[in-house]
């Protein structure tokens, strides 16, 4: 299968900084994939980001190495609506990228500048509210809604400029546990129902793990690991290294493992570390 995105050798520094925020960089995406970045403060992942929706260099001046492609063609290239038509993009505040005073207006506003018909639009805003679950939100007003209620009006009102690939950089920052599933609920649905590749920052990894298919490691500008979320967990220093921890239920059973007292592979979610346990042994100590 072609990859949707292709990235090579890509390099970015930042005009007037002395390090590059990325470097080398070189990874392909295929369609419908759902992957996850995380990695410490200062890592490069919304740089990336930045590199995948044509901000960067389209409009952030620095030094830019390499390519990256969409479908083919190098994103250096294309117009920015042209990338725009490809790439929506969820950014960490929704109050920076909601504009409009409704909902409805919220999601009627980038169908606009796309230079959708009045007719379509009508039937594109009914579409995307369902599919993200909130046509009970339609006529409310933008500064009535709660964090959670603003990141998915903001992912709606991505999914109705219809992308091939949804790129978020921390989209659940202002959510608690429960509105960060809600999130991902809807991530994986768009994902499994619509086929659309996903890509995701997201700092949260045990959320990350249990719904994502591939994580992006990222550390000082480099990607450090590229592996499936079960392999992650059965090798912490992928995480470790870079500051970061596995989940505590997957720590518990590493721990066990180590002990002696377990042999199998490390659970991702509390229902497999539940079986896990069952498995458990009278160990070493
Ligand atoms: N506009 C900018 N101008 C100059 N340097 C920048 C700019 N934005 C980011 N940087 C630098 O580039 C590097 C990568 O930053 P980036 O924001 O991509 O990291 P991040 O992984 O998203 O971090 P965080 O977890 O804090 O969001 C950092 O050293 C940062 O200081
Ligand atoms: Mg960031």
């Amino acid at each position: 299968m072609k990859p949707v995105i292709s990235i090579e050798q890509l390099s970015f520094t930042y005009a007037g900084s002395e390090h590059p925020a990325i470097s080398e960089i070189s990874v392909t995406v295929k369609p419908g994939e759902f992957i996850g970045i995380t990695g410490p403060a200062g890592a490069g992942k919304s740089t990336l980001i930045l590199c995948l929706n044509g901000i960067i260099p389209h409009f952030q001046h620095g030094e830019y190495r390499g390519r990256v492609r969409i479908d083919g063609v190098e994103t250096l290239t294309m117009h920015c609506a042209e990338i725009s038509r490809k790439v929506g993009s969820v950014f960490q505040d929704p109050e920076a990228q909601i504009v409009a005073s409704t909902v409805e207006d919220e999601i009627a506003f980038g169908l606009e500048n796309f230079g959708v018909e009045p007719d379509v639009i009508e039937a594109r805003i009914t579409d995307a509210l369902q599919r993200i679950g909130i046509e009970g939100l339609r006529h409310r007003s933008t500064t009535e809604l709660s964090g959670g209620q603003k990141q998915r009006v903001a992912i709606a009102a991505a999914v109705a400029l219809r992308p091939e690939i949804l790129v978020l950089d921390e989209p659940t920052s202002e959510l608690d546990p429960l509105g960060t599933k809600e999130v991902f609920e809807v991530l994986k649905q768009l994902n499994r129902e619509y086929g659309l590749t996903i890509i995701v920052v997201e700092q949260k990894i045990n959320i990350l793990l249990e719904y994502i298919e591939r994580l992006w490691v990222m550390n000082g500008g480099r990607l450090v690991a590229d592996e499936p979320p079960r392999r992650i967990v059965n090798q912490p220093e992928l995480l470790t290294d870079v500051g970061l921890q596995i989940p505590p239920v997957s720590e518990l059973m590493y721990r066990l493992k180590a002990a002696g007292y377990y042999s199998g592979e490390l659970p991702l979610t509390v229902d497999e570390a539940y079986w896990a346990l069952l498995k458990c042994r009278g160990g070493k100590r």
